[in-house]
């Protein structure tokens, strides 16, 4: 069974749901953006969770979709899925900006003629096309829990196929020990105000050990709620690896790179003591600036309200991956 979704509307400004954790979290951020030599242009920007986009009608662009079986291990949870009208409409794609509301300039990304460059360390190097993916990956749905490293969670019918078969089409070589992601990256078309000054390491990649890579977890993503991908989400594929902070799924991959050494990420580089590369969900293992003991899902109905629930260790997932992480 594959979950249809109708939206429903949603009109509640973003200044009255995003909560006070966010604003004064940014200003830190900011703090460490200055010490480490980012400029203060930045500052205007991180200003404007009130932004009038917030308060919008449907999704846009999405396909729905057909064959997919639902994977029995993954359909039932201990949570109520997140309605699709919230989880839509409250996205982090820096590459856009950087308030929640970036649906509507997430937009702008191209995806005619979109490729995925799968090189470096493998016996079988490949650039797939969708038409390719969608061939040799049969689709099935998961629901997963999503958790952000912001605190804030959700929980997510994605549709996709499992990383392990693509590591299998490309045959690692015995050298390969890491995988870096790299997202979509057109300073002409993703222009998150002010987000291109300085040393902003772009374009966004994230990085997995191969062992991560090769866990039944890991996900491509190329549909939700029943649907392709809208492209706030990361279309036309993103990774959802769910026992991490949500800030190692990078959205909108145009290359997959088998590496013999940890490769430099993002958030990495840019603020290591806050974001690790590991970044399991651990709710023993605070944020330098916020714990992380609990977490706030997002609401039950159209309109938001957040519930505090405990964290869960990898996210509610160890069965599944707490033998990755035994060193
Ligand atoms: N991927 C890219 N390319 N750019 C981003 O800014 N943000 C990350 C992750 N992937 C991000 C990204 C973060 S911080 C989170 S929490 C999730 O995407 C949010 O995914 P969602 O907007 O689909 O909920």
């Amino acid at each position: 069974m594959v979950l249809i979704h109708i939206p429903k509307p949603w009109e509640i400004p973003e200044r009255e749901i995003t909560p006070e954790t966010i604003f004064l979290n940014r200003r830190h951020f900011i703090k460490n953006l200055i010490s480490a030599g980012i400029s203060t242009a930045l500052l205007p920007i991180f200003g404007c969770e009130n932004n009038p986009e917030s308060t919008i009608t449907p999704t846009t662009g999405t396909l729905k979709l057909e064959s997919v079986t639902p994977n029995p291990a993954f359909t039932k949870i201990d949570r109520a899925i997140t309605d699709e009208s919230l989880a839509s409409r409250y996205n982090n794609f820096y590459e856009f900006g950087a308030t929640k509301s970036i649906w509507r300039k997430a937009q702008a990304l191209p995806l005619e003629d979109w490729k995925i460059e799968v090189t470096g360390l493998v016996k079988n190097p490949r650039t797939y096309d969708l038409d390719d993916l969608r061939k040799k990956f049969p689709l099935e749905e998961r629901i997963y829990r999503f958790r952000c490293v912001e605190t804030w969670a959700m929980v997510v019918p994605w549709i996709g196929f499992p990383m392990k078969l693509l590591l299998e089409d490309v045959d690692p070589t015995s050298a390969a020990k890491f995988v870096r992601f790299t997202s979509y990256y057109n300073p002409k078309i993703t222009t998150g105000p002010g987000l291109h000054f300085g040393d902003l390491p772009w374009p966004y990649t994230e990085g997995l050990r191969i062992e991560e890579m090769a866990n039944e977890l890991a996900f491509f993503a190329t549909g939700i709620y029943g649907h392709t991908l809208p492209k706030q989400h990361g279309a036309p594929i993103r990774m959802v690896i769910p026992w991490k902070y949500g800030f190692k799924g990078a959205k909108s991959i145009v290359k997959i790179e088998f590496l013999d050494f940890q490769p430099a990420t993002f958030w990495n580089t840019l603020v290591p003591s806050e974001y690790d590369f590991e970044a399991n969900v651990n709710p023993n293992k605070p944020h330098p600036r916020w714990s992380q003991a609990t977490e706030r899902l997002i609401g039950k109905g159209p309109s938001f309200s957040w519930e505090t629930r405990p964290t869960l260790p990898y996210n509610g997932y160890g069965e599944y991956v707490a033998k990755l992480y035994t060193h």
